[in-house]
């Protein structure tokens, strides 16, 4: 990948930057203090190109406004809050293509700031139209890629845009591609995986990645409960999501490397009578968090280890009852010395509700991203800048 560093001269040149700017807004239209992580991510490139004289010009989107103008997913909050964050003014554009940006563009001076309306209120962008990327990349002069987070999705302002303008990667898609590349290459050991929450379909792949190059692979959540079915184990009325268990099967889940809970905590499905129950003795219940044996053991490998990954909590943290397993998987990375990654938005909003957020080393932008990334999949973003 080409580094924005690699620039020669920034000074009046119109730099189109890709960002990631889905962040939760309040229903008070606010973008909270504490959510708006993936915004301050990008602040070293915004500032870099502002010290350089550039004319900067921003897309994102917002939601999945599925190719419709959907007046909640406007980008106003992102540019209220990004200009406090700057604490400089920026100019946000009624929309991403047409006349009335170029003539908002053309009008720029060097070390402003555009934020173009939300990309998804077209369709063409997921489609990764061409025409669509073209008239995106007609604006500028360079392109930069600063959203790892978006660079699984092979759309028109990740992908097709780069055959458009010189293209370039920002700080932020440099350093999460370097870090994560890194950890799952080339991990100090003992290295452990930790995989947990729903969507068992997107985190099994990496699983089956890691099993040569992880040391541990410990899983918790709704991703435990599809590998204990799997393993013909009995798991009551617990979730597996839409994923059919034989999929498990794709890895050696008799690998000893591999740890799934052996004690659990169920409930019934009104969560009246809250139980502690070894797995395999589940009947009508549902698997809720690990249990307290399981604590100990993971707890145990996660301080003992040089490199940690999280993604994905281990049960229903959200609610006290439940909330055990993650807490203590937290506390253990907290009291570990190894080098710690964490990711996934349930991940990123337990920590932050422990108030361990800031004693992990790397919190990763990417949700989908970080695991198509742990799963060694190609991302269309970061080919394109190759
Ligand atoms: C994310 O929130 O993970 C990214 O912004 C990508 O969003 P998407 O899953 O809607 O493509």
């Amino acid at each position: 990948m080409k580094s924005i560093r690699e620039i020669k001269n920034l000074k009046g040149k119109k730099v189109l930057v890709r960002v990631d700017f889905n962040v939760p807004v309040g229903d008070d239209g606010v973008v909270d203090g504490k959510e708006d992580w993936r915004i301050k991510a990008v602040l070293p490139t915004i500032q870099y190109l502002l010290k350089k004289e550039a004319k900067i010009i921003l897309m994102a989107h917002l939601g999945r406004p599925e190719g419709k103008v959907v007046e909640e997913m406007k980008l106003g909050p992102v540019q209220d809050r990004l200009s406090e964050l700057l604490e400089l003014s920026v100019t946000r554009a009624p929309d991403c293509v047409g006349d009335m940006v170029k003539e908002i563009v053309d009008e720029m001076q060097a070390g402003e700031i555009v934020l173009l309306e939300n990309l998804r209120f077209y369709k063409e962008e997921e489609k990764d139209d061409e025409e669509f990327a073209r008239k995106l990349a007609s604006s500028a002069d360079i392109y930069v890629n600063d959203a790892f987070s978006v660079s699984h999705r092979a759309h028109a302002s990740v992908s097709a845009i780069t055959k458009f303008l010189p293209s370039y990667a920002g700080f932020l898609l440099e350093k999460e591609v370097k870090i994560l590349s890194e950890a799952i290459n080339n991990p100090q050991k003992p290295a452990t995986i930790i995989i947990g929450g729903a969507k068992a379909e997107t985190k099994l792949p990496i699983i089956k990645f890691v099993m040569d190059k992880y040391n541990h692979i410990l899983v918790g959540g709704v991703v435990a409960n599809v590998i204990l079915k799997a393993k013909g184990i009995d798991t009551g009325q617990s979730l597996i999501g839409d994923i059919d268990p034989e999929e498990a099967k794709k890895i050696d889940l008799d690998n000893k490397k591999l740890y799934i809970p052996f004690d659990v905590i169920v409930c019934n499905s009104k969560i009246k009578r809250v139980e502690l129950t070894p797995v395999g003795k589940i009947g009508d219940e549902r698997i809720l968090d690990i249990g307290p044996d399981t604590e100990e053991l993971f707890s145990k490998i996660i301080v003992d280890s040089k490199m940690i990954i999280w993604n994905g909590p281990m049960g229903k943290f959200e609610n006290e009852k439940f909330a055990s397993g993650t807490r203590k998987i937290a506390e253990a990375m907290v009291k570990s010395k190894g080098y710690k990654i964490i990711g996934g938005g349930d991940t990123i909003a337990a920590l932050s509700q422990f108030g361990y957020l800031d004693k992990v080393d790397y919190v990763c932008t990417g949700g989908g991203a970080m695991l198509e990334f742990l799963a060694g999949e190609k991302m269309p973003g970061i080919e394109a800048l190759k």
